[in-house]
């Protein structure tokens, strides 16, 4: 299979053209090295561009040339989409957009989009599962939850098949090693804990210890990355074997608190982890954990890393020698 990847320079992207490319596929990376890194696209061809690049795009999208596209290019900082919204908005519906463009000129009818459950807004009830009203509290959930519906009415209209994924948590890095997360400005919970055990800062800061949860703190699902991976890997089997278009939850189903990762962390590194309290982090929900079990019917989707530990550990092996 000859898959395009938007985005597989970064985080979750180069993890996955890692996979697919084991796999068998011939794997193109499309990435204008925003937020990504040249030296994390271990396999396959590389082309540094952006989605903004109308003209870019009709020559890469030739037809015959991809029987699939997976997209990861997206701005994803909650906080900043509110101060920056046009910036959310260009990035991660009007670049959609025009790669959506160039898939239908080409006729290439299968995509795989990464979603977030940032969609869902404030939870109204948890586990989450995807009959879960969809009512986005900041403009990265809205960006998001706009290339869904644009979705539905593409696959009306073009027959565009599409899965979008709605990430939760997504944790831990390539037990190889070779892998994992390195955002800069790093806003995630597990790569700041690890950092402050490494000595890279100074603490971690805990952005509220006042929820309505057992220890105060916030609740998350963590989903091993290369349980995610393998998720898009069954979606894009389905599509290629004549599925609908549909759209998944993707989480282990157990809600971590922050403290508890930060526990975890100190058990799995072995180094002291220097914790400061701070203020509630704007628009954090208290409790966010997904109900997968649509992923696991319809897609025989078994996450294989569903152990906070591991998770912490793989992160470790990556945060001990990275770049
Ligand atoms: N947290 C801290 N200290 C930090 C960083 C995070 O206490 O220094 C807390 C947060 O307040 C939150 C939890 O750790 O309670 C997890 O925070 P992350 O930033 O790691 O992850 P989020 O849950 O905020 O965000 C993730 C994705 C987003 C997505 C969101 C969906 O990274 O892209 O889930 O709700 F939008």
């Amino acid at each position: 299979m000859k898959i395009l990847v938007v985005g597989g320079a970064g985080y979750i992207g180069s993890h996955m053209v890692k996979r697919l490319s084991q796999l068998g596929c011939a794997v193109t990376t499309l990435d204008n090295l925003s937020s990504g890194h040249r030296d994390a696209v271990l396999y396959g061809n590389f082309i540094q561009g952006d989605l903004a690049d109308r003209a870019l795009l009709k020559g890469l999208l030739q037809p015959g040339r991809f029987d699939a596209v997976m997209h990861f290019a997206s701005s994803i900082q909650v906080g900043e989409s509110v101060q920056q919204p046009a910036k959310y908005y260009e990035n991660n519906v009007t670049n959609t957009l025009h790669l959506l463009d160039a898939m239908r000129e080409s006729g290439v009818q299968r995509f795989i989009f990464s979603s977030t459950a940032a969609t869902f807004g404030e939870p109204q009830y948890t586990p989450m599962d995807e009959r879960h009203p969809q009512a986005p509290i900041n403009p990265y959930g809205r960006s998001k939850l706009m290339i869904e519906q644009v979705l539905q009415d593409y696959d009306r209209a073009y027959g565009l098949k599409s899965v979008c994924l709605r990430y939760f948590n997504a944790a831990g890095a390539d037990p190889d090693g070779q892998l994992g997360e390195r955002h800069d400005p790093e806003t995630h919970l597990i790569p700041l804990v690890l950092q402050a055990a490494s000595g890279r800062r100074a603490d971690i800061a805990v952005f509220g210890r006042d929820y309505d949860t057992p220890d105060g703190t916030c609740i998350r699902d963590y989903i091993h990355i290369n349980d995610l991976c393998e998720a898009h890997w069954l979606a894009l089997q389905s599509l290629m074997q004549g599925a609908q278009s549909q759209r998944y939850n993707l989480g282990n189903g157990n809600g971590f608190s922050v403290q508890e990762v930060i526990d975890t962390a100190i058990r799995v590194t072995g180094q002291p982890i220097a914790v400061r309290d701070a203020p509630r982090r704007d628009g954090d929900p208290a409790r966010l954990v997904a109900d997968a079990t649509l992923a696991r019917q319809q897609l025989g989707w078994q996450p294989q890393f569903a152990d906070l530990a591991t998770m912490v550990r793989h992160a470790w092996g990556w945060e001990k020698q990275r770049p």
